[in-house]
């Protein structure tokens, strides 16, 4: 099995895709969106078993969701601004409450906080979101459920058989699609955040009771907005090689 890829044709692809936090409406050409697929499906994973799905919104579909999780979206934000009233009222809301198979609001490891932190701060200073702004924060936050204007959002299921290695062999997968969409020149961004809800998402497509939502991916063509320029750098290989004993 020859390589065919020259390093650093490889090194560029990979160093230079970044999350793609707004698009054009310009649909993704069926070939197109073939191809990425067919490129994931060359991912490894866990004695080949593939443990994972995926549910590809575009069209209707896209729209219908995009509805149903910014009006969630809305109102878990209303509850917060209404105190305890408010989150009664979440509570007897039908589908208000985020119901995804796992838990999207994590309480960060205090070690993590740091660069967390940093990449949080980084991107609203560029948006010139102030530290205070709390509805311009929310704003952004919501676009998240917009799919950031992207004409087609992936949700990536993955079976709770295998535990954390089908999340393993998801994430490399999600990883080989966003790669292949930027070879393509589309964008990619990976979304936690559209593991926050799965009722709507299991009640447009036929989803096994199995399969489990980790995580979205919204794809298409970025536009020139500046949050597409967002880079948030990263450690240096030496900060996570462990030294030997
Ligand atoms: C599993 C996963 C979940 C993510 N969830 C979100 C998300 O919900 N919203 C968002 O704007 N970015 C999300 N991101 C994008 C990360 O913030 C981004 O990958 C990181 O800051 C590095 O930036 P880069 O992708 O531009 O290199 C996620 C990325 C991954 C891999």
């Amino acid at each position: 099995m020859a390589a065919r890829t020259a390093p650093e044709d490889f090194s560029a692809l990979v160093q230079s895709r970044r999350s793609v936090r707004d698009f054009l409406p310009t649909p993704v050409p069926p070939e197109v969106l073939d191809a990425i697929l067919s490129d994931a499906n060359a991912a490894p994973s866990w004695s080949n078993t593939q443990p994972y799905r995926v549910a590809v919104a575009s069209g209707a579909i896209r729209d219908r969701l995009q509805s149903a999780l910014t009006s969630r979206f809305d109102q878990g934000m209303a509850a917060q601004r209404g105190g305890w009233l408010g989150k009664l009222k979440l509570l007897a809301t039908p589908g208000a409450m985020p119901d995804g198979d796992y838990k999207v609001n994590l309480e960060y490891p205090e070690d993590l906080q740091p660069q967390r932190r940093a990449t949080g701060h980084a991107l609203y200073e560029l948006l010139h979101i102030g530290r205070k702004d709390q509805a311009a924060r929310e704003q952004q936050m919501r676009r998240n459920f917009e799919f950031f204007g992207a004409p087609t959002a992936l949700f990536i299921f993955v079976h709770s058989g295998l535990k954390e290695f089908s999340a393993l062999d998801a994430g490399i997968f999600a990883q080989t699609l966003m790669l292949s969409a930027h070879a393509r020149g589309l964008g990619t961004c990976a979304q936690g955040a559209l593991a926050t809800w799965a009722g709507p998402v299991r009640e447009a497509f036929a989803v096994p009771s199995h399969y489990k939502l980790l995580c979205g991916i919204s794809l298409g063509y970025p536009s020139d907005h500046p949050i597409n320029t967002f880079n948030p750098g990263r450690t240096t290989p030496q900060s996570w090689t462990l030294p030997a004993r």
